[in-house]
């Protein structure tokens, strides 16, 4: 087996600049990246959805430079959304991916492939393996949401995956394995033994993959010392953050019909969202010249003081859920500690992370600083996981791909990881609370983008003497709430978003009705074409339920009674989760004692879904690991170094 020090000195000998067709540019202003070769791919024609599509995108992206995405609208004012070629975003370059491989990015909102983004999870070609390798691969698109997956290798692995709603994976292995990197022989025996594991993904990096090899080297001479990016003050870079807000504000409507085009989050939230994540990019520039450490009295005779340094280069790995916020919070935030970085996007979700990247070079921030390699988890995504020079791994997702990631940080160079894994939060509603407020927000906490929210308020306590009542009152609500495009202003919820998560969240519905909990409204897919699915209420669920149980990530509002406060409290905790929890009285006492014992990385009393750069954000238990946002959200990208120097006492 080769090392991880093999693989890299074959990409390091072959000289940086590592992408060799990728030659360095002399940064002349503005510096925006160029994309090598451009031919339209796909047309998606927004114009066919609805008459209230907004009709002022701004026509070029990032506009008069390089229209690596473009939006175009007609003169007759219809939205042709034409979006060429994506291709990867490393060294401040756009690069097609090494395989020349590319996948589907669909929008949700009709299930119509928007564009075909370039996939940089090519097998490592260097001289001791030579490229003798076919990789084939059929793409998503059936009805059922069956997705294949092959691959063939001639150099004597065989592997295999089938997913479909649970993914199944089969790994066969001929022959001699050679290059497995972060699975050992004695894994590899236990797989193929096993023959077929089921598991939503499988981690089965099998060597590096070259494109994550591009953007980690690239990223790693960005972090030299004495490149440009290291040679900036912290002022500087925090300038180069609010250049960078400032541009996240001037295409803010550009950026949030992207995202609502590729997610499907209403476009009214999209947009709103864009004052967040501009505030998030200002919040970080604000902590780049904060960052020092401390000065410490010293028993001997000596000055002791630290240093807080960043970590070097980071890996983020972003979910679909909210693809822009959450890359904002991370990179802005690593980027004000000084670090250097790979972002991996989320398949379902590429296009805005290019687009922001784009940004980010026009703001100044020099080559190799942020990368961004779209591609999927258990290859792109591994690969930067097992990497020996990613100094850190910060991740949004599932649980089971958290605990994959932790796996793989041990077991290559012990990354620093910071997880933020989701939830199962409980919302308590006591006898005194106001229902006209209680009721929309418990709703909202649920029904709010499609429930895709980590924090949804997924188990909803109500206390028995207004159980009744309540439940009247939400029902009513999720039967009045208006599903359909999100660009059609007046709609509360778009779809979700893909056929995979829809399915998975009907799954959980059928599971509900089964267990016999009472389905008071929805339940129902809505119409044919895009994932648009019923706000749902369940009553009457009960603690062992799996609708109490697992993060079902949909619009599905499951109601639970409760007597005491003290009998709540344990329910509440009763859950492997603890990310968020949620409080509705007006007893002050109540919310005291209640906030004190639950096990929840935030609380919100009379009130929900309260964010803001400044405060910290993450888990107890298995919602994740660290805090992301606020004060503590930049310590995750800092080592603190002691320096102690010797001072004899002068007599
Ligand atoms: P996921 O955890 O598989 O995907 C999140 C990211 O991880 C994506 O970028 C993906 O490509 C990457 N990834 C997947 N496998 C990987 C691997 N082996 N190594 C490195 N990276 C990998 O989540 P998925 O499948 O999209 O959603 C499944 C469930 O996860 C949802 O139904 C929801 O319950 C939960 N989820 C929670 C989120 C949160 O905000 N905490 C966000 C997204 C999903
Ligand atoms: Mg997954």
């Amino acid at each position: 087996m080769r090392s991880h020090d093999d693989n890299v000195g074959v990409y390091e000998e072959a000289g940086a600049p590592i992408a060799s067709r990728t030659t360095p540019r002399q940064r002349t202003p503005p510096t925006c990246p160029r994309r090598r070769r451009s031919s339209t791919l796909s047309t998606y024609d927004i114009s066919k959805q609805d008459d209230t599509v907004p009709r002022t995108f701004h026509t070029h992206f990032p506009p008069d430079h390089s229209p690596s995405i473009v939006y175009p609208i007609s003169s007759q004012g219809s939205c042709n959304a034409v979006v060429t070629p994506l291709v990867l975003f490393i060294d401040n370059e756009w690069v097609d991916a090494e395989s020349g491989k590319t996948f589907e990015t669909v929008s949700p909102i009709d299930g119509k492939v928007i564009t075909r983004v370039a996939e940089g999870d090519k097998y490592l070609v260097s001289q001791d393996r030579p490229g003798k390798h076919s990789d084939f691969e059929i793409g998503r698109g059936s009805k059922i949401g069956v997705e294949i997956r092959a691959r063939i290798r001639t150099d004597n692995d065989i592997g295999i995956g089938i997913q479909s709603g649970t993914r199944i994976n089969i790994g066969l292995k001929t022959g001699t394995w050679i290059g497995i990197e972060g699975v050992t022989e004695t894994d590899m025996e236990r797989r193929t033994e096993v023959g077929i594991e089921n598991r939503a993904d499988i981690d089965t990096v099998t060597d590096r993959e070259a494109d994550i090899e591009k953007a980690v080297a690239a990223a790693r001479r960005a972090f030299h010392r004495k490149s440009e990016w290291r040679q900036l003050t912290a002022s500087a870079r925090g300038r180069l953050l609010h250049r960078f807000a400032d541009l996240i504000e001037r295409d803010a409507e550009y950026l949030s019909t992207l995202e609502t085009t590729d997610n499907g989050m209403l476009y009214a939230m999209s947009r709103l969202m864009m004052q967040g994540i501009a505030g998030t990019v200002r919040y970080a520039a604000g902590l780049a010249d904060k960052v020092h450490g401390d000065t410490i009295p010293s028993d001997f005779e000596g000055f002791t003081y630290t240093l807080r340094q960043p970590v070097g280069v980071c890996g983020l790995i972003l979910p679909w859920n909210g693809p822009m916020s959450m890359f904002v919070s991370k990179v802005a935030t690593a980027l004000a500690a000084g670090c250097t970085m790979v972002v991996k996007p989320a398949e379902q979700t590429p296009l805005t992370a290019l687009a922001l990247a784009a940004l980010l070079a026009e703001a100044g921030v020099p080559r190799g600083v942020v990368n961004v390699v779209n591609g999927y988890g258990p290859t792109a995504g591994a690969a930067l996981t097992h990497h020996p020079h990613v100094a850190k791994v910060s991740f949004t997702g599932s649980l089971e791909v958290g605990k994959i990631i932790q796996q793989a940080a041990g077991a290559s160079n012990l990354k620093r990881v910071t997880l933020e894994l989701g939830g199962k939060s409980p919302l308590v509603i006591c006898d005194d609370a106001d229902l006209n407020v209680a009721v929309p927000y418990a709703a909202e906490g649920v029904f709010a983008h499609q429930g895709q929210v980590c924090v949804a308020a997924s188990r909803l306590f109500v206390q028995s003497k207004i159980y009744d009542e309540f439940v009247k009152r939400a029902v009513e609500y999720a039967k009045n709430r208006k599903v359909g495009n999100p660009f059609t202003e007046g709609n509360q919820n778009g779809p979700q978003v893909d056929e995979e998560m829809m399915n998975k969240v009907l799954g959980y519905i059928e599971k509900g009705k089964a267990e016999g909990a009472k389905l008071l409204t929805g339940g129902q897919r809505i119409g044919t074409t895009g994932y648009y699915l019923e706000p749902t209420v369940f009553a009457d669920v009960t603690d062992n339920m799996t609708i109490a149980k697992e993060e079902i990530f949909g619009p599905v509002q499951s109601i639970l009674k409760f007597e005491t406060l003290d009998e709540v409290i344990d329910r509440a905790n009763d859950t492997n989760y603890g990310l968020a929890a949620g409080i509705f009285t007006t007893n002050v006492q109540t919310a005291l004692q209640f906030s004190n014992l639950v096990e929840a990385g935030i609380v919100w009393v009379n009130n929900y879904f309260t964010f803001e750069p400044r405060i910290p954000f993450g888990g107890f238990k298995d919602s994740g690991l660290g805090r992301e946002n606020g004060l503590e959200g930049i310590q995750q990208y800092l080592e603190t170094k002691t320096v102690n120097i010797a001072v004899p006492k002068l007599t």
